[in-house]
């Protein structure tokens, strides 16, 4: 069952602490639009830089790319979006609302008392018609429809059509791949759920570049490096699953897919897409723009369209996902501690310095150590309340290591680092503090 419970926390903590608001509140807020504030922008652009690290600098075979979001309406033409990325609408003539026809079981009658669309006497549902996703704007002073252009719906189109561009103009060889994080657009019928489905988001993409035939082969590969990368930033292992993609759920350009699952307070749900997507797309971009796309294997002296593997996360949803998975409460000596456990490379803040008292020399060695560690890392001074009610709003923030400045410290240059998720403490020597975090971060 869902723990509505659980996201209303998490929702109230992410506004209070400043990691997520709605966009445009002032102005009664803006559907399934929302903004990261300053811990959230912090903690997802960990996330990035984790994926980055890991698709782009920590391989030889793969290059970064950042492709603009607008593109030649040809674009979607061929990669078949303008014909299939459609959701079925069924409009209710009584009370105006839409629902998706295939979820229509998951939705909700504005009516009272609460029932499924259809459901009271007064329902009047329309047959379902196709809803394309795609915003649309123009480009240039008319508007016409000459000038319609749409904001992209994935980023995977931008790889495509720059592959030979990064080929040629880096050394790589068949098998490689191409890497990219970006805003992609989709008038979703169905938002919600926080940031989990959203009209803005952002995508972290990367599509593998492969002879025909070995695309199995290389499937499986991106799958388990996949998994991995997901463990390897904290998520819980047992809260992570596949789901494999039947014949009636595969995306137009898919010959195979699979999906990573994470078990949300709403139920199990999709944060990340392995699919096998053939020579789909090439193929359809060669067909429409009349350009070669294939690639000469020198090797075998062979030419072909290579086959794509891809990997298709979303930032906001591996996001949303560290978020639910990290958040717990305990109760500690009679009172409730809120901590967000994440892993120390996630977290926003990765430590905070703390004078335990304002006198006796310790705000001003705090405030020299706070200096010198924030250029390495980023740091939180706080010198405001009780050293304990310090510690909760770090433990609220993810901050993995309170730095504690003491009476000894001044005598001994020694200070404690208090660990988020044991609550213990251990003294270490000023000199040695920025190396000890930076090992641990
Ligand atoms: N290029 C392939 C592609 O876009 P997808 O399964 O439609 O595949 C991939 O999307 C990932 O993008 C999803 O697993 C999800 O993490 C993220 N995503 C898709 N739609 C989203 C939305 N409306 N809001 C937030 N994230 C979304």
């Amino acid at each position: 069952m869902a723990d509505t419970t659980l996201m209303e926390k998490l929702v109230s903590l992410c506004k209070r602490r400043g990691f997520v608001f709605q966009s445009s509140e002032i102005y009664g807020g803006l559907g399934s639009v929302w903004d990261y504030g300053p811990l959230g922008v912090e903690l997802k652009k960990n996330v990035k830089d984790r994926w980055w690290r890991a698709m782009v600098h920590a391989r030889d075979d793969i290059e970064g790319l950042d492709a603009a979001i607008l593109m030649a309406p040809q674009v979607w033409e061929a990669s078949g979006h303008v014909a299939g990325f459609t959701d079925p609408l069924v409009d209710c003539r009584t009370c105006k609302a839409r629902f998706r026809a295939d979820k229509i079981q998951d939705a909700q009658c504005p009516q009272k008392p609460s029932k499924h669309p259809g459901e009271h006497s007064t329902c009047d549902l329309t047959e379902p018609r196709l809803f394309n996703l795609m915003f649309k704007t123009f480009m240039g002073p008319v508007e016409e429809q000459a000038a319609v252009i749409y904001l992209r719906p994935e980023t995977a189109q931008g790889i495509y059509v720059n592959y030979l561009n990064v080929l040629n103009s880096s050394r790589q060889k068949v098998p490689f791949g191409i890497a990219q994080i970006g805003k992609a657009f989709r008038n979703e019928i169905t938002p919600g759920n926080f940031i989990f489905r959203t009209r803005e988001f952002e995508q972290m993409e990367m599509q593998f570049f492969v002879k025909p035939g070995s695309d199995g082969e290389w499937f499986e590969r991106w799958r388990e490096w996949r998994m991995e990368w997901h463990h390897s930033v904290g998520l819980a292992p047992a809260k992570l699953r596949w789901h494999p993609h039947g014949p009636g759920e595969l995306a137009h350009y898919a010959k195979a897919a699979y999906d990573i699952e994470y078990e949300f307070p709403f139920g199990w749900n999709e944060i990340e897409g392995i699919h096998n997507r053939s020579d789909f797309d090439l193929g359809r971009h060669q067909q429409y723009s009349g350009k070669k796309l294939d690639y000469f294997d020198q090797a075998t002296n062979t030419r072909f369209v290579p086959y794509i593997i891809e990997t298709s996360a979303g930032a906001d949803r591996v996001t949303l996902t560290l978020l639910v998975d990290a958040y717990r409460e305990e109760v500690v000596e009679g009172e409730t501690r809120v901590v967000l456990g994440f892993h120390p490379s996630i977290a926003p803040i990765k430590a905070a310095v703390l004078p335990l008292v304002k006198k006796d020399g310790m705000p001003e060695l705090a405030e020299r150590i706070y200096h010198d560690l924030k250029r390495r890392f980023t740091c939180f001074y706080d010198d405001s309340g009780a050293i304990g009610r310090r510690y909760r709003r770090m433990d609220e923030a993810g901050t993995p290591f309170c730095i504690t400045v003491d009476g000894q410290t001044t005598g001994d240059q020694t200070v404690t680092i208090r660990l988020r998720d044991a609550m213990t403490q251990t003294r270490v020597g000023v000199d040695q503090l920025g190396a000890w975090v930076s090992e641990r971060v």
